[in-house]
């Protein structure tokens, strides 16, 4: 295998491997959720982690690792697909990063985590700049076992965590596919007033919370004329891409609404070109979160 011309390396999440392998180009290898690659960086919907400057370090030994990878920077996370021992011995001599669960809302680390792994026995691939502040992507939070009626809150701790913005106390948020009310939770905690709206009931603890209404039916009845002013527009409703875009396209043109967190849902494999149009939007990112299942997540946020 060729190493040396490694220009970029990308972790995607374990069940979705091949969306990530459709975007790249110069693919060299994969090893396990490590996609090597000849190519320069680009900016990947479907990678956890993109490693932007790997490089080969040459070793004669555990401490030899170590040692050349302090040299770098202090902090180093390991990928381990192979030689799992020796890896773990390298890592070891390096300084401790902390793997505790988040507690949210959090601040997001301010250190630059390098990413590693052993390519061979002798050779570390190592990328000090990598995309993601957090070891191999992963943003892992303390979980809520009373509160929230689904695990869905994750994926909003995650988005909001990255964004580095929160819905302020009085917000007037929708939440629109809110049942059975994780997201509505996570936002009722924020302080902010959530219309919550589902063809399904919500949760009855979530619906009874202070500052939650509840409107059952189609969200796609929602417009934009119905409300004079919306802080936050949130969609976790399943339904096909375009739907989805046609509907916050409505509410782009109004201008009623400058924030927008909502997942893009696939049904089969996932369609590259129905993404892009979300993409498109100006000030727009789409992204796969580590707590996405088969979808991505559209974020575009008033930075004001
Ligand atoms: C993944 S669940 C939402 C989970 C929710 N975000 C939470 O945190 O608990 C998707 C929801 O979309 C709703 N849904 C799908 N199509 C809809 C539509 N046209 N109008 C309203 N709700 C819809 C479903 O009833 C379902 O409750």
């Amino acid at each position: 295998m060729v190493y040396k011309l490694i220009r970029s390396a990308y972790l995607g999440s374990k069940d979705y491997m091949t969306p990530l392998e459709n975007e790249l180009d110069g693919i060299i290898a994969i090893h396990d959720q490590l996609v090597l690659s000849s190519s320069v960086p680009v900016k990947s919907l479907w990678s956890l982690n993109t490693w932007h400057n790997p490089k080969i370090l040459t070793i004669d030994s555990i401490n030899d690792g170590a040692k050349k990878l302090k040299n770098i920077q202090r902090n180093w996370c390991l990928y381990s697909y192979q030689f799992h021992r020796r890896a773990k011995l390298i890592q070891e001599k390096l300084p401790y990063v902390s793997a505790k669960p988040l507690s949210f809302p959090c601040n997001l680390p301010t250190s630059p985590m390098g990413s590693w792994t052993l390519l061979s026995e002798n050779q570390i691939l190592a990328s000090s700049n990598c995309s993601s502040l957090f070891k191999n992507g992963e943003i892992i939070f303390e979980e809520n076992k009373e509160g929230p009626p689904s695990r869905a809150y994750l994926k909003l701790y995650e988005t909001l965590t990255k964004i580095e913005k929160l819905p302020k106390p009085g917000d007037f948020c929708i939440d629109a596919g809110g049942s059975p009310g994780g997201w509505t939770w996570v936002l009722q905690k924020l302080g902010a007033q959530v219309i919550s709206i589902d063809r399904a009931l919500l949760d009855p603890r979530i619906a009874s919370l202070p500052n939650v209404k509840y409107y059952k039916g189609d969200v796609f009845s929602i417009k934009p004329s119905d409300y004079d002013k919306v802080d936050w527009l949130f969609s976790d409703v399943i339904c096909f891409p375009e739907k989805l875009f046609d509907w916050i396209s409505l509410w782009f043109e109004s201008g009623k609404c400058n924030n927008f967190i909502c997942t893009i849902k696939f049904q089969g494999s996932p369609d590259y070109n129905s993404a892009k149009k979300f993409l498109e939007i100006n000030g727009s990112q789409v992204m796969h979160l580590y707590n996405n299942k088969h979808e991505l997540t559209f974020i575009h946020i008033d930075k004001k």
